[in-house]
């Protein structure tokens, strides 16, 4: 049961990579997680940023390559160099919305996912998947959680990562990013039309899967 794309959107940490990983294995579909490769653009972006004059100039320089470890998952490769660790850095993190609001990087982008999904099989996560990457997708599901809930989760995760950070810190990073992501011109994040609304505050990862899978079973 490969034959269909999955995209699940939604706003800053409501869970949508642990989801689409789970639901990607279950299913036996590959897993793209999008924000990744922003994050990657971002990372190269405020590395480089004295070696380019604008944004088509720096695009222009970056050949963007994903890879699969067995035990890692999605690998992001910029010229050859793998960034994947890189990516959750609170720099990174700070400067992404603003990078992924520019034009230049979003058509790339846009281009290099519409390719990954072309053969179907593909589990994508992002904030414009339904609405823009893959509008033909035959599962569109938009998560939403509480931004309290969301913070806490956030933080458990960035304590096994070893990244520093407190709850009001991560509640107002969530805030700021969900209200630029929203509000920016092209490729918004909003809830496409047909995409089904989970509101994951309080439901298990089991159940949400679950619940994805529910929707995949007209397809089977
Ligand atoms: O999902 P993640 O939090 O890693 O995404 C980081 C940022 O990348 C988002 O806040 C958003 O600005 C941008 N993004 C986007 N479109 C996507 C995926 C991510 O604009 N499809």
């Amino acid at each position: 049961m490969t034959a269909i794309n999955i995209a699940l959107d939604g706003p800053a940490a409501a869970g949508k990579s642990t989801i689409a990983k789970r639901v990607a294995s279950k299913l036996g579909m590959i897993y793209v997680d999008t924000g990744a490769m922003y994050r990657a653009i971002t990372f190269y972006y405020l590395n480089q940023k004295q070696n380019f004059t604008n944004f088509k100039d720096l695009i222009s320089q970056i050949n963007l390559k994903l890879g699969y470890d067995e035990k890692k998952g999605q690998r992001v490769f910029i010229n050859d160099s793998d960034v994947t660790d890189f990516l959750r850095e609170n720099d990174v993190t700070e400067h992404v919305s603003y990078v992924a609001s520019i034009e230049e990087v979003r058509s790339f982008l846009l281009d290099a996912q519409k390719q990954l999904a072309k053969e179907k099989g593909i589990v994508m996560d992002g904030r414009d998947i339904g609405t823009t990457v893959l509008p033909d997708a035959e599962v569109k599901v938009y998560m939403i959680a509480s931004v309290e809930e969301r913070a806490q989760r956030r933080l458990k995760d960035n304590e096994l990562r070893g990244i520093e950070s407190t709850l009001e810190q991560l509640k107002q990073d969530i805030s700021k990013r969900d209200e630029y992501d929203m509000n920016r011109e092209i490729s918004p994040l909003k809830k496409a039309q047909d995409a089904i609304e989970i509101d994951t505050t309080g439901l298990s990862i089991d159940d949400v899967t679950e619940k994805i899978i529910d929707l995949t079973k007209p397809y089977c």
